[in-house]
């Protein structure tokens, strides 16, 4: 059986409360691959996630009279579920001409503009799918992808990777976890069924396949971390606009108390200054906008300068592309926040609903 879920439901490893770990990946389509590979790729894929998120192995471990590769490769026997999703993505590349899906192109899904402040990476950078494998155990997150690459092997390649260790985002339940800057990172986020239906599932007027779908953006964002452990505690949350150990606004309360924008000091100055992180991206001052964030902090180690090489693997929902451009851009011109990170992965993925029972993911795209 592949999925088993009602018609038009979202994928796992979006409502989903953040697990621990997330293995992220993109891939490139090979250039001999056809429709039908696509095809096939995606309902092996979804047999496959099927079978990994109920904490069974793909195929045989051991083959059966012993001689010859495993299919499953192992290393995730006897670790259980362990809570994993795993979340596919189909990128603007997949309704070029080539796969006959131009029609088929949800007018909001093209390649991002450059935006301010951008130092993309091209070996960073894009991807025709995307998996997002989550966990409690990272291991079980490793060992989906990883099998998971082995089965498109043919049809796509790997293009980009990122490993997240910690869990920068908070469901309902969940106590707010904190990002390598050492803040309180996902106090104001959506949640709520209303905010969902308003900004991140596709509406009526996209694609039909796309009903129950939404859009994935990832950001690979690099923070310098030597620099910001230098800096005072004080300018660390007015570059927020938050305090640091409890996760308050600076305009006062607890950490769920609404941010006042407007109230001044005794000197006449905001309290929240105005070219804060969250003043700059609250949706107060947005028009409304909301966009869901589900990050993962992550490090590679250490870079050539031998400085930590660390940042936030930015994970992010809505139904339009458009809403993260329209918060980058102010966020890319004048963030506080600038002077610490540098944006060096971006991708964008349509996310189509999970596949009702028997089917697989983005089959109605092929009807
Ligand atoms: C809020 C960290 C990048 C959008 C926050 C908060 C922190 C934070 C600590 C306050 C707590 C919260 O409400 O979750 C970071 C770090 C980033 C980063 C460390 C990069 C390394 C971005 C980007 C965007 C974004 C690229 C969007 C383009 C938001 C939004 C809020 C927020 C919408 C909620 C603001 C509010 O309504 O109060 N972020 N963020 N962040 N961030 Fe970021």
């Amino acid at each position: 059986p592949f999925y088993v879920t009602d018609k038009g439901m979202p994928q796992p490893g979006i409502t989903t409360a953040p697990q621990c770990y997330c293995v992220f990946m993109t891939f490139d389509l090979a250039a001999g691959s056809v429709a039908r590979s696509l095809q096939v790729l995606l309902a092996r894929w979804s047999a496959a996630i099927a079978q990994l998120q109920a904490g069974k192995t793909v195929g045989a471990v051991a083959p059966s009279r012993g001689v010859g590769a495993g299919q499953d490769t192992g290393e995730a026997l006897d670790l259980g579920p362990a809570s994993l999703t795993v979340t596919v993505g189909l990128g603007p590349g997949v309704f070029g001409d080539r796969f006959g899906l131009a029609g088929r192109r949800p007018a909001k899904l093209a390649e991002l503009p450059t935006l301010p402040s951008d130092r993309l990476d091209p070996a960073l950078t894009g991807g025709d799918l995307s998996l997002q494998a989550c966990a409690d155990d990272p291991q079980v997150a490793y060992h989906a992808i990883r099998d998971l690459a082995r089965i498109a092997r043919g049809t796509a390649t790997v293009r980009w990777t990122v490993l997240g260790f910690g869990r920068a985002s908070a469901g309902p339940h969940q106590t707010t976890p904190r990002n390598l800057f050492g803040f309180k990172d996902g106090t104001r986020n959506v949640s709520t069924d209303a905010d969902f239906d308003k900004w991140v599932w596709a509406g009526s007027d996209d694609q039909a396949w796309m009903a129950g779908g939404t859009y994935q953006i990832a950001r690979k964002i690099q923070m310098n971390i030597e620099i910001w452990d230098a800096d005072d505690v004080a300018d660390q949350q007015k570059i927020f606009g938050r305090m640091k150990v409890d996760g308050a606004p600076l305009s006062g309360g607890t950490e769920h108390t609404t941010p006042d924008f407007a109230v001044r000091d005794a000197a006449g100055q905001t309290k929240i200054d105005l070219r804060s992180h969250i003043a700059l991206a609250a949706h107060e001052n947005n028009d409304g906008v909301k966009i869901l964030r589900r990050p993962y902090n992550y490090t590679d180690g250490l870079n050539q300068y031998g400085q930590l090489d660390a940042g936030l693997l930015f994970l992010t929902y809505m139904n339009d592309p458009e809403h993260f451009v329209r918060l980058q851009r102010r966020l890319g011109a004048s963030d506080l926040l600038n002077e610490y990170i540098g944006h060096v992965g971006s991708a964008v993925f349509a996310v189509p609903p999970a596949p009702a029972t028997g089917s697989y993911i983005g089959e109605a795209l092929f009807a």
